[in-house]
This record gives C-alpha cells, structure tokens and sequence, in this order.
C-alpha cells in the first residue's frame, strides 16, 4: 500500500502537475502516512562534488526528489537539475519556499562565504553548511591563520601585509642575496578557486608572487592582503569532519592530488584525483588531528562568536614534527568527496540533517564499505589554463557499466543531445576495489572507455598510498 502511495505520489511530481496540487498532495501523504518520509532536497553547485552529493542522497530512503542548481549534465541523471546560479541566493530561496525543499546542501565556498546559509536560516529553511560569519574560515586566510594561531592549533608560522611594498621589503630583509634560495608560501587571503596560493624556492620566485597577488591583482580582491608563511615538508592529506559545532564527526582520511601532472609536477589545480582512505593518516595519527586540530578549531569557532556547523576540512601537512594545518575549508573537498561517498553507507541525509539540527551526538557511529576507492579526474585539453569547451564525450555509459565504478560528472553539459565538456575538470571516475592497487587499475580501466578530444588525466592517482 505504502509503495503503491509513493509511486503516485512521485509520479504526480515526474508529471510535472502544479506545484500546488504536489504540495497538497505531498501534505494530505504525510498527515495519512507521518511515518513514511517524503522529503525534497536541494543541492547547491555544479560540480563533481555536487553530482557525488545529488548522487548519495537520491539513495536515501527518506528522500523522493533530488535537485541540483544549476547541475551538470551527470546530475541531471540521477537528481533534477534547476537552472538557477549557486550565486542567485533570491531565485534559490525563492525555489526552497515553493517547492517545500525540506533541506538544501551547499556545495561549493563561494555561495557559503556570500551568506547562502544565513538567507535560508533567516526564511526558517533548514540549510547544510556554515554561516557567512563561520565561512571566513576559508573566505581568509588571514582569519584562519590568526585563529589557529590564537588556538596554538599547529601551522606554518606566517605574516600577513596589506601592500605589496611591505612584503616585498619583509623578504628583501630576510633574504638579503638576490640568489638566496627563499622557501616561502605566498597566499592571497581571499577566496581564488584553489590557485591564490604560490609556492616559492626562491627570492625571486616569492618577489614576484607577491608582485602577481598584491600588484598585479591577479587574483582581484582577494589579494587586498596576503600572507608569506613557511614552506611545510612532508605528506599532504585532507580531513573532513561533519560538526553541529558541539559534536565532531571525522570522517576517513583522504589524499588530494593537486599538481596537474604525474609525479606532482605543473602548476597547481583544483585536483587531480584522490583516494580515500588513506593509509599515510594512520589510526593514532587521525586521533591526534581530531584532538589537535579539529576539536580545538571547533571551540575557537564558538570562542570567536562564529559557531561552526557544516563540513569542516583541514588541509594538513605531516610534517617530522606532526600534523600542521595548511588550510581550512568550509565545505566537502572536489575530488575528496566522490570517493569518501562511495564509501559511505550510512543514508547521508540522516547525517547532513543532523548536522543542520544540532543532533549529531544521537547518530550511530557512520558505516562504510571496507574497501578503499579512488577517484581519477578527466581533464579538457589546455586545463588549468584555459580550454576550449563543447566537444562531444563517447564512452560514459560504457564506463559507468562497469562493476563498482561511478562515473561522476563535473564541467559537462548537453549539448545536441550529447554530452560535452563544459569546464576544466570534467570527469571524476570514481572505483571501489579491494585494494587500492584493485580500485585503481578498475578506475583505469573505466577511464580507457571515456573519449573526447584533448581529454586527459594523471596516470599516478593513489601511487603515493602505494609508495608509503
Ligand atoms: P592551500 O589552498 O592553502 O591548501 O594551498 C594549496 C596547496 O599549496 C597545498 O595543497 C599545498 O600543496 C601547498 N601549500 C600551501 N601551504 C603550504 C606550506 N605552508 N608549505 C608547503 N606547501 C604548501
Ligand atoms: N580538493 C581541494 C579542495 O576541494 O579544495
């Protein structure tokens, strides 16, 4: 009886009836049926990360539709894509209140920092994700590294500036030799897709970062200010963790591969692929980032007035002396969450609702598949500059066919009924295995199905798992 409700239920939302006669429909449902969920959730973005969301929750089962704004080509498979911007916080609010969206997820930082979660909150709309105030955490990184200081939350020592006169002086001062090696971080404090950061060996290389964040405005205002820090040694590894901002919820570790070439060679990107878990993050190693790191941000955040709800994900460096924190992101990693998702087993929507409602302390401990994944990122030709979009990509479905593999989408749109690339990461295919060296090879193999023009990737992803 209750199948035979829900089916027509969904059918009369499939039918595209009025919005009204679903919401009324949806409403006399759940009043004869309170015990059978009906739930509409909204994702937020339009990238791998979001198709990996859009994907996990339409499994849920208390969920009936899935929409994403303004999604790609792969999300508007397995979830309804609504061509609104992840920027127009009025259309999407709009959206929310008229189709009874009963909890929307933001995917990406931009929407966070500009207060996305604030304008549903205001609207009494439950909503997944940090407020603009608790954003600042990746929105600055003058903020963030005076707060981890503040919180002797451990990091590469570091100064901030405010003119591109005072550090460039600062590294003139500290390297007097024009040919002094210079192993220095230059960061533009605001926000700038993952590519405000550069890494420097030399007096040169960090005088002219400085020059391209703080002269040049390479990166607009988001190099009003900027910070020179310590260049860290050791291996990188990104831990995500789910918080209400009283309760922690670490997730497995996960390893990023940001250097657009194999051997981590090029110039940085938004990643390459990653694999999850991973074994360089050990138990005691996870326990002690949760005691040194996440715990004791969580408390600042709370110190600081501007209480942390939502995914937190540390960016850390393993250093000879311990885990030192290189960033803080307020929101899933892209490609670090295909892979933690394939894994996940617990319904995620229980798990972003608790989070959203200050419940996490009553969930059960989270469940996942044993076996590790890894997620290879297709690349248009030309990426991370720029690229030419718009050419036909064969071979998905025949990818996605194959066993325990996913093939999630990230820049891709239709266009004449095929789908083309429509960014610089397009593809992240996502293999399950029973080794890392299995998930990998199966991921591979999914890779050699997909084609289009000027397409590639690393061949190396996860080889660092194997190397360690
Ligand atoms: P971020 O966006 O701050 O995580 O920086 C991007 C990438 O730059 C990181 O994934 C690291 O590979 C590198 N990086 C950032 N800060 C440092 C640092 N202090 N030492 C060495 N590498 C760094
Ligand atoms: N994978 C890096 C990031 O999401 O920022």
């Amino acid at each position: 009886m209750l199948t035979f409700l829900d089916r027509i239920a969904s059918r009369l939302v499939d039918n595209h009836f009025s919005t009204s006669c679903v919401k009324t429909t949806s409403r006399i449902y759940k009043l004869f049926h309170p015990w059978v969920k009906f739930m509409k959730v909204l994702v937020v973005g339009n990238g791998g990360r979001e198709h990996a969301l859009a994907w996990k929750i339409s499994q849920s089962k208390r969920v009936s539709h899935v929409y994403v704004a303004p999604g790609n080509a792969g999300t508007n498979r397995d979830a309804i894509n609504v061509p609104i911007e992840a920027t127009d916080q009025k259309a999407l609010l709009e959206f929310a209140q008229q189709n009874n969206i009963e909890l929307t997820v933001v995917g990406p930082e931009a929407p966070l920092v500009d207060g996305l979660v604030d304008t549903f909150e205001a609207a009494g709309l439950k909503v997944f994700g940090p407020s603009k105030a608790a954003a600042e955490l990746e929105g600055s990184k003058v903020f963030c590294k005076n707060l981890l200081h503040t919180a002797n939350i451990p990091t590469a020592t570091y100064q901030s500036f405010r003119s591109a006169e005072d550090a460039s002086r600062y590294i003139k001062e500290r390297y007097p030799e024009p040919n002094d090696p210079a192993p220095v971080v230059v960061k533009a404090d605001g926000l700038a897709a993952g590519k405000g950061v550069i890494v420097c060996e030399t007096r040169s290389d960090a005088l002219d970062a400085i020059d391209r964040i703080a002269s040049r405005k390479e990166f607009g205002t988001a190099g009003n200010e900027l910070i020179i820090e310590e260049k860290l040694v050791g291996l990188e590894a990104s831990v995500l963790a789910i918080t209400d901002g009283e309760t922690i919820v670490t997730l497995p570790a996960a390893q990023d591969h940001k250097p657009a070439y194999d051997g981590d060679l090029g110039p940085n990107t938004g990643g390459m692929g990653a694999y999850c878990p991973t074994p360089i993050v050990t138990p005691e190693m996870l326990e002690r980032i949760e005691a040194e790191v996440l715990v004791p941000i969580v408390h600042a955040m709370k110190r600081a007035r501007k209480p942390f709800k939502g995914v937190l994900y540390a960016g850390l460096m393993l250093t000879s002396s311990g885990p030192k924190v290189l960033e803080f992101n307020v929101r899933f990693g892209d490609p670090e969450c295909q892979p933690l998702l394939m894994r996940l087993q617990t319904d995620l929507v229980d798990i972003l609702e608790a989070a959203a409602n200050g419940t996490l302390s009553q969930l059960n401990e989270l469940q996942w598949d044993d076996r590790p994944s890894i997620c290879v990122v297709m690349a248009s030709e030309g990426y991370p500059n720029a690229y030419e979009k718009g050419r036909a990509i064969t071979g998905i479905e025949a990818a996605d066919a194959l066993e325990d593999v996913k093939v999630f989408h990230a820049g891709t749109r239709i266009e004449d009924g095929n789908v083309v690339n429509d960014g610089g990461r397009v593809l992240g295919v996502t293999a399950l295995g029973d080794s890392i060296s299995n998930a990998k090879r199966q991921a591979y193999k999914a890779v050699k199905e997909i084609r289009w023009r000027g397409g590639w990737c690393r061949k190396d992803i996860s080889d660092k798992a194997l190397e360690n």
